[in-house]
């Protein structure tokens, strides 16, 4: 089993778009995938069709004591689905309090699905620094940090690069950290400049090719779907694909020791 915690310093960059299209790329080249939700938001269940109307998820299942398999559905191109669920303020203090207090609680909940070795859990995270990173981070194999073409993206990449090497970096099983550009419009001179230096940054590490602003994005979602789903045809589609077959070499690379399960 591979985790990719779907990170980022800032909002609206791109995260679940990103956690949802890449996790029905991997499950169409053939893996199981599991779509973990980690962002009280609850949006990623939306790009699989799941209702609009279920609360169920992994919060209220872990303050109730259910077992996942309860809050397991069966998303769009065969990708399983764990919610975050609807849950009352009340209700998300006392989940992020429990999580603070069990920092290795979903890497233990990720050993007892017994998972193959070839399977892919994609955790989407909520942007910045919150116990919901850090429980990601602390399961992860490999961070994928989603940014911009922008100056605030830039200049918050030390910011997401302290958290992985506070939580993440110190396990023996952790492959690393990937980049992704998301919503690059190449008609705008600045996108391509500030491309530019982030390439020269993050040399190496990051996918080199781009995911385009796309409408079909925002399309997509509104149909209760991914877009490799909606228009497999489209620009962002074969980025994606591309990301997706960039991403799995890299998580093929990493080798896993075994872990005993408690
Ligand atoms: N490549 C893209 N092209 C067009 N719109 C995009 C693209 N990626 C994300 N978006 C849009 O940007 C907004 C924020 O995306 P989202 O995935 O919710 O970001 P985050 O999870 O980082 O907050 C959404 O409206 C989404 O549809
Ligand atoms: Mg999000």
């Amino acid at each position: 089993m591979k985790v990719i915690a779907v990170v980022s310093a800032k909002g609206g960059v791109g995260k679940t778009t990103l956690a949802a299209n890449l996790a029905s790329v991997l499950a169409n080249s053939g893996r199981r995938v599991i779509a973990l939700d980690l962002d009280p938001q609850n949006a990623l269940r939306l790009h699989f069709g799941v209702p609009l109307d279920s609360i169920d998820g992994l919060s209220r299942a872990t303050l109730s004591g259910n077992p996942w398999q309860t809050v397991m559905f069966d998303g769009i191109d065969g990708v399983t689905v764990l919610p975050y669920g609807a849950v009352l303020e009340d209700d998300r203090r006392r989940f992020e309090a429990y999580l603070d207090q069990h920092p290795q609680w979903l890497a233990h909940m990720l050993q007892h699905l017994r998972l193959e070795p070839s399977d892919i859990v994609i955790v989407d995270t909520p942007p910045g620094s919150s116990v919901y990173v850090r429980t990601a981070l602390t399961a992860a194999t490999f961070a994928l940090n989603v940014v911009l073409a922008d100056a605030a993206s830039y200049a918050a990449i030390p910011q997401m690069e302290r958290l992985i090497a506070s939580y993440a970096a110190p396990r023996p099983e952790f492959g690393g950290v990937g980049y992704v550009v998301n919503q690059i419009d190449q008609s705008r001179q600045l996108t391509k400049d500030v491309l530019k230096v982030l390439r020269d940054m993050l040399a190496g590490r990051v996918f080199p090719g781009v995911i385009h602003l796309d409408e079909g994005v925002s399309e997509a979602l509104a149909c209760d779907t991914t877009l490799i789903h909606y228009d497999p045809l489209s620009q962002a589609a074969a980025d994606l694909r591309a990301c997706g077959a960039w991403l799995t070499a890299a998580l093929d690379a990493i080798a896993v020791p075994p872990r005993n399960v408690a």
